[in-house]
């Protein structure tokens, strides 16, 4: 069979599919579930400063193509989540599945101050969430909209993790990603998430309203997957830190798709609504196979098969590579 086996900057994950954030990753025994299910990496729900409630039912909807939601973000607050990440690596550890914690912040100073809290826990990677839809700067505009806020906080957070890698996760929505991920790599950046929802809308038209109580979301699932492909697919052309691809992956071909397109690891989330806690190790077989069945003997031969010719980049090397297991 292939080598799923998948080189992630200082980590060795079983194989290359990620938990993405949000979906399940709120308690450790959820994660660890996850992880024996058969996932390769398991990411937390983002957490801020201080504990946040979220916003009121319904926050997610499937209109048939992929998902809605608008949680608003609910989470316990750094203080609380620094002990779920003790339990969550604790139970994790001895199944070689690293653990990323994932950030949020209503500032720059808040991001720092969260990253530095977090990072007592030693999580394995941070992933610094500057993309959700719900969160911005002063003007309400998502710090991943310009490069200039995307590598402040960048920055902040680099300066409170210690030696901890951080992976950026970007937003769709914006005209200049690869001018973006440049800036946030030079502030710092280890590695990026590409990408968060993208805004949307869902309106019954029963009711004459906008179905989630937030009225507007953020799109997941099926719909997301050729916008995610194509972020992927651009940022692999410019950049030659890691990407964990992510968007609407939900078999096997998908999760070689996003590999395809440049991935270095894939994030797997709405697709746990579909198929179960079982879906990730799941979609790492159904890879597996695929892969056998094309005659592909690594993840190195799959990775940026479909980038033009003369932009992939050369595969980054990590001298330090820890094996988990
Ligand atoms: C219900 C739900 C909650 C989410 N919460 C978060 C979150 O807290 N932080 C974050 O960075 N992304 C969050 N996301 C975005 C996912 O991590 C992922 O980027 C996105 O859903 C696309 O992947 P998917 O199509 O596999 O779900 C959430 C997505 C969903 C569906």
């Amino acid at each position: 069979m292939a080598e799923l086996r998948c080189r992630l900057l200082n980590l060795v994950l079983p194989n290359p599919i990620v938990l993405a954030s949000g979906v399940v990753g709120i308690s450790a025994t959820l994660l660890e579930r996850v992880a024996r299910a058969g996932a390769g990496a398991v990411t937390t729900k983002s957490c801020g400063l201080e504990p946040r409630a979220g916003h009121p039912n319904p926050v997610t909807v499937d209109w048939g193509a992929g998902v809605l939601n608008a949680v608003g973000l609910s989470h316990p607050g750094a203080e609380a989540e620094v002990q779920m990440l003790r339990e969550a690596r604790a139970r994790l550890e001895p199944l070689g599945v690293p653990l990323i914690a994932s950030i949020f912040g209503g500032t720059v100073a808040e991001f720092g101050e969260v990253a530095r809290r977090v990072s007592r826990a030693r999580p394995h990677l941070i992933e610094v969430n500057i993309s959700c839809p719900n969160v911005g700067d002063e003007f309400g505009t998502p710090f991943a909209a310009r490069d200039w806020s995307a590598a402040s906080v960048t920055e902040a957070v680099k300066a409170n993790v210690g030696d901890i890698p951080i992976s950026v996760k970007l937003a769709p929505n914006v005209p200049n990603l690869a001018h973006i991920a440049g800036a946030v790599i030079e502030a710092g950046a280890d590695a990026l998430t590409a990408i968060n929802t993208m805004p949307g809308l869902v309106i019954d038209a029963d009711a004459g309203r906008p179905v989630l109580s937030n009225h507007t979301g953020g799109i997941s699932g099926p719909a997301l997957k050729p916008i995610a492909l194509r972020c992927v697919y651009e940022l692999a052309q410019k950049v030659q830190v890691p990407i964990i691809g992510t968007g609407g992956v939900t078999t096997g071909r998908d999760a070689a798709e996003m590999l395809m397109a440049g991935a270095t690891a894939v994030g797997v989330g709405t697709a746990i609504r579909y198929r179960g806690v079982e879906a990730l190790g799941e979609i790492a077989r159904e890879l597996e196979i695929f892969m056998a069945a094309q005659g592909y003997a690594s993840l190195a031969e799959l990775r940026g098969l479909a980038l033009p010719a003369g932009t992939r980049q050369p595969a980054p090397v990590y001298p330090g590579a820890r094996v988990t297991q």
